[in-house]
């Protein structure tokens, strides 16, 4: 802590400044953490700069977005073109088809689509959807399942899950939302069942990513999708996440799935901001304003003031296009080094007795610490009861001690500019961070 005070002095003045703007000094609950977050002015590749000139390998990768890493050259020229001939048009534009085709293309399901500016919209609009087309009300989301901060899906995030997510809603959201425990299906299926006459979705994550960077069963969620098939319900997979992580599309085609709709965010805005839902035809086409002539039959998908905005539009098909063109290279690499990363984790912890488990899958992990509450970690809940603290005090030290960048208690997320260099380099960090006995004084919270 006293090692990143006297390297983050500048940070300091700025936070000061900032919590006096901001409430808590962020514009994102995440982005703080003891005693005060750096200020970044800088970022490219895999590194981040900040205010005071250190400079840190970054994992975080702007909310796990940047698969190409900060500011690619592929994106950036493209970007230098289209900023002069305009960042906002608001009117229809040609660039959104070829995004939109790119998508379309690689997700068999998204036969059509609509662009909004965050996941948080993409999510709601999505169960919006499936209550205008199954004309039921509620919703099936998993314990500790994170769908960005729209309201109806503000419940069962945090834990303890059965409590309220904050003040500020009227306390009746949780009646249409039915949680259900991740990757436990006979658990899930009784509670499914009590709901079934008026439950609309299931949304879920096939890698729980807030809630602990847990991969889920993919018998769980083929179990899932039977039971919506067999219930008239829709089964949406939020991809904001995994979508173009782990391959170039959805992981359904991976696993065989064969959702009603996909929302999509993150690696499909380039570094710009985006959210996606897309889907079957039959069931869009209720979002279409133009055929749906009355408010009987329309439901309402907006995409908002800077849905479609041709930098976003822009920035996502260079990315996409780069990807698509280079995709065995691209997955083969990043899925490679988060093998490498998972494995060395764990071999080294092993090692040195400490009872961790190193969660993820693809280029996404994280290590959670086992502790007399937990031994095993299969959902949010474990994740709660793992040692947070010394999760805090590792990810902490990587940042202070060795500008190897962490948000704490966050998942990392390696890009293409990523090499096996800074793997072990991470790998022998955390040697000496064990070694040091730092994890067992902990970071305060
Ligand atoms: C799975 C998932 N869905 C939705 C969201 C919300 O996306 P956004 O932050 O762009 O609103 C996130 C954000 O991290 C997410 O991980």
């Amino acid at each position: 802590m006293d090692l990143y005070k006297k390297k983050t002095p500048n940070s300091k003045k700025f936070y000061d400044d900032s919590v006096k703007l901001f409430p808590g000094g962020i514009s994102h609950n995440i982005r703080f953490f003891r005693p005060y977050p750096f200020f970044v002015n800088k970022a490219r590749d895999k590194h981040l700069f900040d205010v005071d000139g250190n400079k840190y390998v970054d994992y975080w990768m702007g909310h796990w977005a940047l698969i190409l890493g900060h500011s690619p050259k592929v994106v950036v020229k493209k970007l230098d073109i289209q900023i002069p001939r305009g960042t906002l048009y608001g009117t229809a534009n040609n660039i959104s088809i070829k995004l939109g085709e790119i998508i379309k293309k690689s997700i068999p399901i998204s036969e059509l689509l609509r662009f909004c500016s965050t996941g948080s919209e993409a999510t709601m609009y999505a169960i919006r959807i499936a209550r205008a087309v199954t004309k039921k009300r509620i919703i099936c989301k998993t314990i500790g399942g994170w769908h960005g901060f729209n309201t109806d899906l503000m419940q069962s995030v945090n834990y303890p899950f059965e409590i309220d997510e904050g003040v500020g809603m009227t306390g009746r959201e949780g009646d249409f939302v039915e949680s259900i425990p991740f990757n436990d299906l006979d658990r899930s299926i009784k509670l499914l069942d009590s709901v079934k006459d008026d439950l609309a979705c299931i949304i879920i994550e096939p890698l729980l990513g807030g809630g602990g960077c847990i991969p889920a069963d993919i018998n769980y969620l083929k179990g899932l999708e039977e039971y919506c098939k067999r219930n008239d319900v829709l089964f949406i997979l939020d991809e904001i996440v995994t979508g173009f992580r782990l391959n170039f599309g959805s992981v359904s085609s991976q696993y065989k799935l064969n959702p009603d709709m996909i929302t999509l965010g993150k690696i499909v805005g380039g570094g710009l901001p985006i959210g996606v839902v897309c889907g079957k035809k039959e069931i869009m086409k209720v979002a279409n304003p133009v055929e749906n002539k009355n408010k009987e039959q329309l439901c309402y998908v907006g995409g908002g003031t800077f849905s479609s905005n041709p930098l976003t539009m822009t920035a996502g098909y260079s990315t996409l296009d780069y990807i698509s063109k280079n995709r065995q290279t691209v997955y083969n690499k990043i899925n490679k080094l988060g093998d490498i990363a998972r494995n060395g984790l764990r071999k080294l912890f092993s090692d040195y007795g400490m009872k961790t488990q190193v969660t993820g899958i693809g280029s996404l992990f994280l290590t959670h610490f086992l502790s007399d509450k937990v031994n095993e970690i299969t959902n949010a809940n474990d994740v709660a009861l793992s040692d947070y603290k010394m999760l805090a005090g590792y990810h902490f030290s990587l940042m202070a001690k060795y500008g190897i960048f962490f948000l704490p208690h966050k998942m990392g997320a390696i890009s293409i500019v990523h090499d096996s260099k800074d793997v072990q380099r991470l790998i022998n960090a955390t040697e000496k961070i064990i070694k040091s006995g730092i994890l067992n004084k902990r970071i305060k919270n």
